[in-house]
């Protein structure tokens, strides 16, 4: 089980479900670099689970405890490794999970690869609690970004069937990014944000789960980030969000949409601005790359989720014991959505990402 991403600035993270702690080692961080733990803080707690109805209720406080890499509150060049205790684990609910695998979770896949070893509560290191490590790695990534002009956000564009507004690509400002990550439930239009809050609540009630699409936006990126094929702006971004548990799809720009659109229609047109001398395009379908390097314009991806795999409905699966079918009712703490937690893990993948390709590229 291998955790680790990046060539310059290298993450790897570790642990399970229920085990005592998880937790990530940051390595290749620039030295000097101030980094606000409070601060990071208060961006895992956005992620944190049991703060309201349509999050699982599994309370866990997510306090992170950083035992290495930091020197009078700055990176001291050595590995930064950060922990978070599993204080509240309920390990005798996925007992029965052992032989009868959740149809679209990992569980089956586990048990075959893993012949049984793989620690299977909670859902082990598949478990969506693993991304609460993520979020502290691109916390840290984040507030280095920001000291070199980038800032990323992201909305929920849609749960379900409800949708809210797309961001402009063209031309979205830094403070809209900044206020859209301050909200509790972040949407562009806030009577959608409630919309989907009922959507997520009715589908809680029926045993059921629903999944949703994250938009997200980098803007500052200077022209040049990126390489042409492997370690392109588009590979690299996908690799990293792919990681994160439960997503099925990742869109840069038009995404998908280019593939009804005409050449003339999808071609973003260059032009100059005047009074700065910087080039810009007309529109965006590009989403910020062209040849897997940074264009200049703002960055949009769009990461599509998949609804919650545990559900209380009763579904089909298989007793792996008894060699036959079965049925599976799941018990426990489950988020009925993944998609509102899941909006600080897209964004701290990015910063991952852009941080590492930043550093390279320097
Ligand atoms: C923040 C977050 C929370 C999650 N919570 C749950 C959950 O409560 N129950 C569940 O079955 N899956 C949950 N997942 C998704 C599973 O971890 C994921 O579907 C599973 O590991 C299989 O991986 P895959 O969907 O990427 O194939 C969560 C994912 C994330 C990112």
């Amino acid at each position: 089980m291998s955790s680790n991403y990046g060539n310059k600035v290298k993450i790897s993270i570790f642990g399970q479900s229920h085990s005592d702690a998880i937790g990530v080692v940051i390595d290749g961080l620039p030295a000097g670099e101030e980094i606000d733990i409070e601060k990071a803080q208060r961006f895992l707690d956005r992620r944190a689970p049991g703060k309201n109805a349509y999050s699982t209720p599994r309370k866990e406080r997510d306090q992170v405890r950083v035992v290495s890499g930091l020197f009078q509150g700055r990176t001291c060049g050595a590995p930064i490794c950060a922990m978070i205790e599993n204080t509240n684990t309920k390990s005798k609910d996925y007992d029965q999970l052992k032989d009868l695998p959740r149809p679209g979770h990992a569980d089956f896949t586990a048990e075959m690869k893993y012949h049984g070893f793989q620690d299977h509560r909670g859902g082990g290191h598949f478990s969506g609690r693993l991304t609460a490590p993520l979020c502290f790695a691109g916390a840290v990534c984040l507030q280095i970004l920001e000291r070199r002009g980038i800032t990323i956000g992201a909305h929920i564009l849609s749960i379900h069937e409800g949708k809210d507004e797309n961001f402009n690509p063209v031309d979205i400002t830094k403070d809209q990014l900044i206020q859209i990550t301050q909200k509790a439930f972040p949407t562009i239009d806030d009577g959608m944000a409630e919309k989907m809050q009922d959507i997520i609540q009715k589908a809680r009630e029926q045993g059921n789960s629903v999944g949703g699409v994250i938009e997200s936006v980098a803007l500052g990126l200077p022209v040049g980030i990126g390489e042409p094929m492997f370690d392109g702006l588009e590979s690299k971004l996908s690799s990293i969000l792919f990681a994160i548990p439960a997503v099925k799809g990742v869109e840069f720009g038009e995404g998908f949409g280019v593939a009804g659109l005409l050449g003339s229609e999808n071609n973003d047109s260059f032009y100059y601005i005047e009074e700065t001398g910087e080039i810009k395009t007309k529109t965006n379908h590009h989403g910020g790359s062209l040849g897997g390097i940074s264009t200049g314009m703002p960055l949009v991806i769009r990461t599509a989720f998949k609804p919650t795999p545990s559900i209380s409905k009763e579904q089909s699966t298989i007793s792996l014991k008894e060699g036959k079918d079965a049925f599976l009712k799941v018990v426990g703490r489950h988020d009925p959505c993944i998609v509102p937690r899941a909006v600080p893990c897209v964004e701290a993948a990015m910063a991952i990402a852009l941080l590492d390709l930043y550093e390279e590229n320097k």
